[in-house]
């Protein structure tokens, strides 16, 4: 394990950042004055003057039902066509859409303006159809471009999947606060890694690395490249582990021959905003995600509880991730069955999703919830404990008039007041009728000041959890028949006065909304890879 890592006073730099850029009811974060939608970032950056290897795009995905997503089963080969299947289930194209002469792609995790900062990596060793190298997914395409090599040969099987961040995708809509948008996508990037690495039988494991080795592994520190084209920050490398071939060597973090050149993506940017690199730098570091004895808290009960396996109907899961989309409205009318909205707080708690057993970190993001519609349960604000620590830190930090009342018999949670609540969800969430509509509106309470503290990598680490439970939420919604969305603009310290939070030591980070969906039939559907 690497010590934790960031510049000395990067708590500091991260307080301050974080603090600068919360919208507030009465002004947003710093962000650009006007748009030119003609003139948003290329979408795909593509690595030109290199080899290039197609993926299969007619691979038969795994035919498991969603219900049992959690089962153990065969570890598949490593091969193209798994390969091929993996990224088709985490960060492939999933849809082209088209309103007018509008066009535009989703893939299979959502991202914030769909403006998609995540990078996707390769590296592969042993993997069958394909040389051993680094290599960048293309998923515009589902093509790999080779980036690197190394002259000496692995002597065991390894595949992982890396992760870099074009944080200007994200700036050049939401100036300051594109960073933390960035961090969200990874989380739900991992999140999908995780459920789909599931399905072929893997066990996806964040390897922990400091920032100097990330960068040279995934020659993001490489500047000759890089010169006049966008950045990449390294965010994590993920390890796909076959169980019985046991846990794979750290992926090679020198390369010998390097080959391709970045394509610009915005040839001229309108603004610039520094504290982004900064707080990019201040939080760069080593993951341990957990301290010595942490304890993971309740596990979410097993299947036969009569929480996942009920009469919800199922569907196959790779179905279910590809056809994920964000709802844009709901009805405000549905009432969410009480099995269904069971079933997807279970898959937040640790335990509760496979998703989970990536994250060896105690769970220090705690989901608070405006419930609206929902069959027996009265509308209010609830807490879903999902750990001990959230009963003693919250307890006490939080307003000291709530009534915390046991609201489950199996699930710990918590009824703080009772109240209709639409109104207050919509103002919080900068006005958006998405929050109000829904069956409910979970906010994201992230323990702050402590983890930052302990390791400053812990800023991104806290909003990776938030999108990973945004992720588990949305999967399980969409398993149902209901939909869910991210919800990045909130206004934090109205968040704050309606918890009652006046410190930092807990922030809400994240907002995600789930409900009924309503379709907007004005636009096409076309398939992602014709
Ligand atoms: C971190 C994050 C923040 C988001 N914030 C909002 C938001 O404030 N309002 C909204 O309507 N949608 C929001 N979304 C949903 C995106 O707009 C949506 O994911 C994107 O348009 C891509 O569409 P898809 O999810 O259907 O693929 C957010 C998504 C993410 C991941």
């Amino acid at each position: 394990m690497n010590a934790p890592g960031g510049a000395s006073g990067a708590p500091e730099a991260i307080h301050a950042y974080h603090h600068r850029t919360k919208h507030h009811l009465d002004r947003y974060a710093a962000g650009p004055a006007g748009l030119d939608w003609d003139a948003q970032p290329e979408a795909f950056r593509r690595w030109s003057g290199t080899r290039w290897y197609g993926l299969p795009r007619q691979t038969t995905l795994p035919d498991i039902p969603w219900s049992a997503l959690d089962e153990e089963r065969p570890a598949a080969p490593f091969d193209l066509s798994s390969l091929s299947g993996l990224l088709r289930l985490s960060t492939a194209i999933t849809a082209w859409k088209q309103y007018g002469d509008s066009r535009w792609a989703l893939r299979a995790h959502p991202s914030s303006g769909n403006l998609h900062p995540t990078e996707t990596w390769v590296i592969a060793y042993w993997v069958e159809g394909l040389a051993d190298g680094l290599y960048h997914y293309q998923n515009r395409d589902h093509t790999l471009e080779w980036r690197a090599s190394s002259l000496t040969a692995s002597d065991s099987p390894g595949l992982w999947l890396g992760f870099t961040s074009i944080t200007w995708r994200e700036a050049w809509k939401y100036g300051e606060r594109a960073f933390r948008y960035c961090q969200l996508d990874m989380g739900h990037v991992l999140a999908a890694v995780a459920c789909a690495a599931t399905l072929y039988g893997w066990r996806p494991r964040l390897v922990d690395l400091e920032h100097g080795a990330l960068a040279r592994c995934l020659g993001t520190g490489r500047a000759e490249d890089f010169t006049g084209v966008e950045a990449e920050e390294p965010e994590v490398i993920v390890a796909i582990d076959a169980p019985a071939g046991g846990e794979a060597p750290l992926p090679p973090l020198e390369w010998d021959e390097w080959s391709g050149v970045p394509s610009l993506l915005d040839p001229k940017p309108m603004y610039q905003w520094p504290v982004i690199d900064e707080v990019a730098v201040a939080t760069r570091g080593a993951l341990p995600l957990a301290h010595p004895g942490e304890s993971r808290g309740p596990e979410a009960k097993p299947p036969d509880s009569g929480i996942r396996r009920n009469d919800i109907p199922d569907s196959p899961a790779s179905q279910v991730i590809l056809r994920r989309r964000s709802a844009q409205a709901f009805d405000g009318r549905s009432l969410m069955p009480l099995a269904i909205f069971r079933r997807i707080l279970a898959s937040l708690l640790p335990g509760g999703s496979p998703v989970w057993r990536m994250w060896d970190g105690a769970p220090r993001v705690h989901p608070v919830m405006l419930i609206h519609r929902v069959d027996g349960i009265a509308p209010g604000l609830y807490l879903l404990a999902r750990a001990e620590t959230a009963l003693t830190g919250l307890g006490e930090a939080l307003r000291c008039e709530f009534a915390w009342t046991p609201a489950d018999s199996d699930l710990p949670l918590y009824q703080l007041v009772a109240a209709q609540a639409e109104r207050t969800a919509r103002t919080i969430s900068c006005h958006q009728d998405i929050a109000a509509m829904s069956a409910f509106t979970l906010m994201f309470a992230a323990e702050f000041d402590a983890p930052i503290a302990a390791n400053p990598a812990a800023y991104r680490h806290l909003h990776w959890e938030a999108g990973m439970l945004g992720h588990c939420a949305t999967l399980e919604a969409e398993a149902a028949g209901w939909r869910g969305t991210g919800i990045g603009c909130f206004f934090d310290d109205a968040d704050h006065e309606v918890l009652g939070l006046t410190d930092s030591r807990y922030q809400v980070i994240y907002h995600y909304a789930v409900g009924m969906p309503l379709e907007d039939s004005r636009i096409t559907t076309l398939p992602a890879y014709a």
